[in-house]
């Protein structure tokens, strides 16, 4: 064969390759208002950046047919490329080619493409749209499953994982992504379940829609598993890009630093306006948040489930910072399981890629009931309180109004290492709220009184003289400085700058033992 033809034999190889599963599948996964394995990954990363691995591996099956059915790339495309100038690994899996269920191999082109992205420390993104485990193969798929599970949790914790689900996602396709940090769904085209609506209706009888039972909206509201639902897929793909700009490469990176053409010493009276005189009406922490941040840019995290508790990222003076903040908004920003559970996970998270945590705390305490305590809130509330007791990077806390009973100690308190903790004037720093407080510790003084009303009202000033204050908890320095409410970004700000070299550690050890 001359050289020129070796080359064109080179093309042909490439441009069958490109073409996945073939032109008439694309074409249906066009119809089905999806983009194919390679359109995603050109969008998703800086135009041009792309350089592929293991387009030509196929797969060595050769039961139930297979043998005739051999694609280049054998239904997932890996490789890497750039995110803002920055470098990321990723693979897209092919619904084109066998419903880019798992081989073998193809789990062989995923692994690889891990590995390399330890070694050089950085980000991996999966773009999902698989059938699971290939049926053909058997136990060799299940292997190559375990295999990447392995590999997501011992990359855990060493550099950020992405997964975006972007197809009919079932068996093995869904437990890789449920151990990454974070996991975007697309509405009305994805779908994440263990089992399928068949097989759900076989063994339980129950009637689901596959929406219903594992759509974008059930996820990101009911279940928790996704903690984004877009629109579509370039906003899926857009927001991947968005929330990497908040994390290092590596746990051994700062995350980036970027230009900040906000004030950092602006100042916003508006803030001193939000917490209600009435300590028992409602406002949104999240006016607070936007108030506070860079330009006023939040990027919520999670943002449909467990909405008592608000986590997610912003920037100050430029500086990445993960937030977590109790929502009055929503059942009085009470602490319970979904809530622990969503800003533990978001905590160490931070934690463990270097960012700064900054947590707004108006918390009445820890959700009562049969419910909460027949579904164990003792173990799931320990998961926040664990979480923030084991996390050494910077951590900086404002209570804005109740910090009341446990979830004080939990929310990031001055006692489980709380670097800097300020309070504003409106903050209530109690055991409990005034009215539960009163009817415990004076019901002998009341049930005795002749107006046991004007008795409980009296009481009740008393206590809130004494406790509902923020100066009990100053005297002791377990709050650091009482604050102005239009001065929180610029305090905010000079305690980050402060703590920017910190250095704390925890007793050496395997690892710890966190209540799961
Ligand atoms: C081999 C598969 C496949 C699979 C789909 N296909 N899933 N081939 N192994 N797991 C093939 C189909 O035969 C079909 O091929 C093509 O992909 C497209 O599939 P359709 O069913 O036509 O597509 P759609 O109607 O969109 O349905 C998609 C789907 C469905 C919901 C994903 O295919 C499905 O339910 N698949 C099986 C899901 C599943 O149970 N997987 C195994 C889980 S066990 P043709 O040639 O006809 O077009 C598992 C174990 C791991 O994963 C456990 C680890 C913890």
């Amino acid at each position: 064969m001359a050289a020129s033809d070796k080359v064109q034999h080179l093309r042909d190889k490439k441009s069958q390759a490109l073409l996945g599963g073939g032109q008439q599948r694309i074409d249906s996964q066009h119809t089905k208002g999806k983009l194919t394995a390679r359109e995603r990954i050109d969008m998703l990363l800086d135009e041009g950046t792309f350089q592929e691995i293991d387009m030509l591996v196929q797969h060595r099956c050769n039961d139930f047919g297979l043998e005739k059915q051999k694609y280049y790339g054998d239904g997932v495309v890996t490789g890497y490329g750039k995110i803002n100038g920055r470098l990321v690994f990723v693979f897209s899996q092919d619904f084109t080619v066998l419903g880019g269920s798992l081989s073998e191999a193809y789990g062989a082109k995923i692994c690889k493409i891990m590995d390399q992205a330890m070694k050089v420390g950085a980000p991996i993104i999966g773009l999902n749209d698989s059938g699971g485990a290939r049926i053909q193969e058997g136990v060799v798929s299940l292997g190559a499953y375990a295999e990447i599970f392995l590999r997501n949790t011992l990359a855990s914790g060493v550099v950020p994982q992405i997964s975006a689900i972007m197809g009919p996602c079932a068996g093995g396709a869904v437990y890789s992504p449920a151990i990454t940090d974070f996991v975007f769904m697309v509405k009305h085209t994805s779908f994440m379940f263990v089992t399928g609506p068949d097989v759900v209706k076989t063994v339980t009888l129950e009637q689901v829609t596959a929406e219903e039972l594992g759509g974008a909206e059930t996820h990101a509201g009911k279940s928790g598993v996704s903690h984004f639902a877009s629109e579509n897929e370039a906003e899926c793909l857009q927001s991947i890009r968005n929330i990497l700009q908040f994390m290092p490469q590596n746990n051994m990176e700062d995350p980036p630093t970027l230009k900040c053409s906000d004030d950092p010493n602006r100042m916003d009276d508006e803030l001193g306006k939000i917490v209600p005189v009435n300590a028992n009406r409602p406002y949104d922490m999240k006016d607070i948040i936007t108030r506070v941040v860079d330009n006023h840019a939040f990027m919520e995290v999670h943002a449909n489930y467990a909405q008592n508790i608000i986590v997610g990222f912003g920037h100050l003076n430029g500086k990445s910072i993960g937030i977590v903040a109790n929502q009055p908004a929503v059942l009085a920003g009470v602490l319970d399981i979904d809530s622990s559970k969503k800003a533990g996970r978001f905590v160490r998270f931070c934690d463990a890629f270097n960012i700064p945590l900054v947590t707004f705390v108006d918390v009445p305490g820890f959700l009562p009931g049969t419910d909460q305590e027949w579904h164990a809130i003792i173990s799931n509330g320990a998961k926040l309180l664990y979480a923030f007791c084991e996390a050494t990077v910077p951590k900086i806390t404002v209570i804005t109004r109740k910090a009341y009973g446990g979830a004080y100690d939990v929310m990031s308190s001055k006692h489980i290492r709380g670097d800097v903790n300020y309070a504003w004037p409106s903050a209530e720093i109690a055991v409990m709220g005034p009215k539960g407080a009163v009817e415990i510790i004076f019901k002998k003084q009341i049930s005795l009184a002749e107006d046991k009303e004007q008795a409980t009202e009296d009481k009740i000033s008393e206590y809130r003289e004494r406790f509902a204050n923020p100066y009990t908890a100053a005297e002791r320095g377990y709050v650091d400085e009482v604050i102005e409410p239009q001065h929180t970004r610029a305090k905010l700000i000079a305690a980050l700058q402060m703590l920017e070299n910190k250095v704390d550690s925890n007793p050496k050890k395997k690892h710890g033992n966190i209540p799961l």
